[in-house]
């Protein structure tokens, strides 16, 4: 190709370029745990890294690699490294950057499980941690000790959409040679590229926007350099929490409609939001699309559009708000995200219930907060749900 597809929804469709041997337009299941060598040195040369070809599935395999490097693409990044989940890719950075001694510093309101795992897991083995509210930088200053290996982040943040300064946290951490992990799964590449911000690595739920369809589950992380590359493959090959060929297929061809399927949730969370601001049951609502948001200006500076995650709390409380999730009907009352359905939560009973009453607090998430992913559906139908459901409170 001599025009090399800078756009991208051509990007998306077209991927990173890979060509498949037999002609198929889309890259196949390659559905093996393992490959032929072509001979005994072919073998040997597969093992050494001097040849391309594909040893075992959990290594590598035709199908995870179209899309760990189309992802990496759509990042701007080195390369990609897929893996059986959101979680799966967590732990990967986790276990690649910290250890005995070591330090991490984080939002305290991260996606349930990332902090969880730390605070229950990790310190058993000597990991230390910070959790501080990133989006002021000088609780991320204060937080930095000799030993800080890694500096988390989610930004816009599960549950409470507050966002952090990307740029602003990166200078400060490479200033101390602390390498930053973002995830970037409430914005997708198509909203937000930290690696172009200053970020080192970033990481999704690929569960969620990428694929889109609520059909998989899914993690990727994307990394800057060869070395940061290299050294969290072989952390996930060892890991055993590689992704599998349907599921990295199924992701590949989700992925395609990213942009066109984000402009229209985030159309429909617009209106949405607004909706609800004007609502006289509603008392308070976190979107980075309303000036109230109160890093509205630093959202337009990273993001390229607010997207489609909204946070609330009613008067009246976790009653109320459980009042308003029985009754939705065309909300679907589930948990996760980015998919063309809308979906309704709770996140203090349901995906940050594992954490402390401490760090619930401290992360903001109250009981009164429920989430909403805003999906495909005509903005009328969801507004027009949420209307007769707030009407039962
Ligand atoms: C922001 C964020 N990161 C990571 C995860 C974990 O992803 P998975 O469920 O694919 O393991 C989630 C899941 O909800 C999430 O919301």
């Amino acid at each position: 190709m001599t025009h090399k597809p800078s756009g991208f929804n051509s990007k998306l469709v077209h991927g990173a370029g890979a060509k498949d041997p037999m002609g198929s337009v889309i890259t196949p299941i390659y559905q093996t745990s393992t490959f032929a060598f072509k001979s005994a040195d072919h073998g040997a040369a597969c093992f050494a890294g001097e040849s391309d070809g594909y040893i075992y599935t959990r290594i590598g395999n035709p199908t995870i690699r179209d899309l760990e490097k189309t992802i990496a693409l759509l990042e701007n990044g080195y390369d990609g490294i897929g893996c059986s989940s959101g979680m799966g890719a967590i732990n990967t950075v986790y276990m690649s950057y910290l250890g005995a001694g070591k330090h991490i510093v984080s939002h305290n309101a991260v996606y349930g499980p990332s902090r969880g795992i730390i605070e229950n897991t990790f310190h058993r083995f000597g990991v230390e941690s910070s959790y501080v509210d990133t989006t002021d930088l000088e609780q991320v200053k204060a937080a930095i000790k000799p030993n800080t290996a890694l500096i988390y982040i989610e930004s816009p943040a599960n549950p409470t959409i507050g966002i952090s300064d990307i740029p602003a946290i990166c200078a400060l951490a490479h200033q101390h040679k602390i390498p930053v992990c973002v995830d970037n799964t409430f914005c997708s590449p198509y909203l937000q590229k930290p690696l172009v911000l200053g970020a080192d690595i970033v990481l999704h739920s690929l569960t969620k926007f990428l694929n889109g369809h609520a059909d998989i589950v899914g993690g990727i992380i994307i990394t800057k350099t060869e070395t940061d590359y290299k050294k969290v493959r072989s952390m996930m090959v060892s890991l055993g929490c590689n992704m599998d060929p349907h599921q990295a297929f199924l992701t590949r061809r989700g992925l395609k409609t990213l942009a066109i399927r984000i402009d229209r949730a985030q159309e429909n969370a617009i209106k949405v939001a607004e909706f609800l601001e004007s609502h006289p049951k509603v008392d308070w609502i976190m979107y980075p699309g309303l000036v109230s948001h109160p890093q509205y200006e630093l959202g337009k500076k990273m993001m390229s559009g607010p997207g489609s995650m909204i946070s609330f709390g009613l008067k009246g409380g976790l009653e109320a708000g459980k009042k308003l999730m029985d009754n939705v009907e065309l909300c679907v009352l589930a948990v996760s995200l980015g998919g063309i359905e809308t979906l309704i939560q709770h996140p203090a009973s349901m995906t940050h219930s594992k954490l402390s009453a401490v760090a619930k607090k401290e992360g903001g998430i109250s009981d009164e907060l429920v989430r909403l992913s805003v999906g495909i559906e005509e903005a009328e139908d969801i507004i027009g749900d949420l209307e007769q459901a707030l009407a039962k409170i």
